[in-house]
């Protein structure tokens, strides 16, 4: 029988984000609300050798690229020594993460050495008041080292992360320019509504910049190594290059080609869905292989059509710090 992973929809499923804790240095508006006290049990946690084990599994299955995610990736300990063991599983041909960098000025040449291939970071400001008022911390200075760092590294390109909101729109023009000067890819993301901060931080529709940037930098379609829903656009010359993650505006669903895995174990068919499964009672309670081959492929039979994000509080069950975007 056919390995690969394919769902109702005729998705072939080999991308997963693994959140590897629901923890964070930072205090995002768009992540985690004020006072969020619901952080999983650290005996909850998969260990590094169920999340081996897992993950072996799915690339059995056609699994391709696993992404670390958090909160945020670089406090779980020994980060880089579970990102060797992913990078070693056969099939698994890219290893990513997606960090605040925060932390990365003393993570970043292990992470390399330990096989990671691609680094996306979080910046949603180039402004010392406008990132501790947004990101919670004033922390533009550590986030800045901690690019600098990425790059000596040898990571390239580096993606940087920033969400479109009232309070920064104004500054997309500085971020190009910043990007262009430093090499980064920008990429522009629309905020999607968890609880009320859509509404409190004012959503952007992306597709009017869009237009604008590419009218007045002459820019065209293009491609980048990835496999996320970005739509990007580059110079001709190939220097500047922007991406547009747009789940409001223009959803990208139709080509979904990802889970994502909590720290405790569950699997999370859809970001603003709640179909769901949890492995850790398998891993846990001496499953074999193939029961948890079989959990997998029930899992993707129940992978929803698209996404609906829901802006009511009381209906939000699990915030981005927890599935990890
Ligand atoms: P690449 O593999 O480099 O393309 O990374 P990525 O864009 O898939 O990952 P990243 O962690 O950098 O995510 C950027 C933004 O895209 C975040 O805001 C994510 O929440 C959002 N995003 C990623 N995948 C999905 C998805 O399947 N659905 C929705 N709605 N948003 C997503
Ligand atoms: N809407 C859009 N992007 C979000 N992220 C976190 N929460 C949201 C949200 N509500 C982004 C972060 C990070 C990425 C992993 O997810 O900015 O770059
Ligand atoms: Fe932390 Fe990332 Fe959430 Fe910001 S978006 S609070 S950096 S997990």
């Amino acid at each position: 029988s056919d390995p690969a992973l394919i769902d109702r929809f005729g998705r072939r499923i080999e991308y997963l984000r693994l959140s590897v804790t629901d923890r964070c240095d930072l205090r995002c508006v768009y992540c985690i609300p004020e006072g969020f006290k619901g952080f999983e049990e650290p005996e909850h946690w998969l260990t590094f050798d169920e999340l081996e084990r897992l993950l072996g599994l799915f690339a059995s299955l056609g699994l391709r690229r696993v992404r670390f995610t958090g909160g945020e990736p670089l406090l779980r300990r020994n980060v880089s020594d579970l990102a060797r063991r992913v990078a070693a599983i056969p099939g698994i041909d890219d290893l990513s993460i997606s960090t605040n960098a925060t932390q990365l000025a003393q993570h970043a040449e292990a992470l390399k050495a330990a096989g990671v291939t691609r680094l996306n970071v979080s910046l949603d400001s180039l402004r010392g008041d406008r990132v501790a008022r947004i990101n919670g911390r004033p922390v533009l200075g550590q986030v800045l080292d901690g690019l600098a760092a990425g790059r000596a590294a040898g990571f390239a390109p580096i993606k940087l992360n920033m969400v479109a909101m009232r309070e920064n729109v104004d500054e997309i023009d500085a971020m190009v320019a910043y990007c262009i000067e430093q090499g980064f890819v920008l990429r522009l993301i629309e905020l999607m509504p968890m609880g009320d901060t859509a509404r409190r931080m004012g959503y952007v529709d992306l597709q009017p910049i869009k237009e604008q940037l590419r009218r007045r930098f002459g820019l065209v379609d293009a491609l980048l190594p990835g496999g996320g829903p970005a739509r990007y656009l580059a110079s001709r010359d190939g220097r500047f290059t922007v991406g547009f993650i747009t789940p409001i505006s223009q959803h990208f669903c139709d080509t979904c080609n990802r889970v994502r895995l909590t720290v405790d174990g569950t699997l999370h068919l859809c970001l603003g869905q709640e179909e769901r499964m949890e492995f850790r009672p398998l891993l846990r309670g001496g499953a074999s292989d193939a029961e948890i081959v079989a959990a997998i492929r029930h899992a993707i039979d129940l992978k929803p059509e698209r996404h609906e994000f829901r802006e009511e509080p009381e209906k939000v069950v699990r915030f981005m710090n927890m599935t990890g975007g």
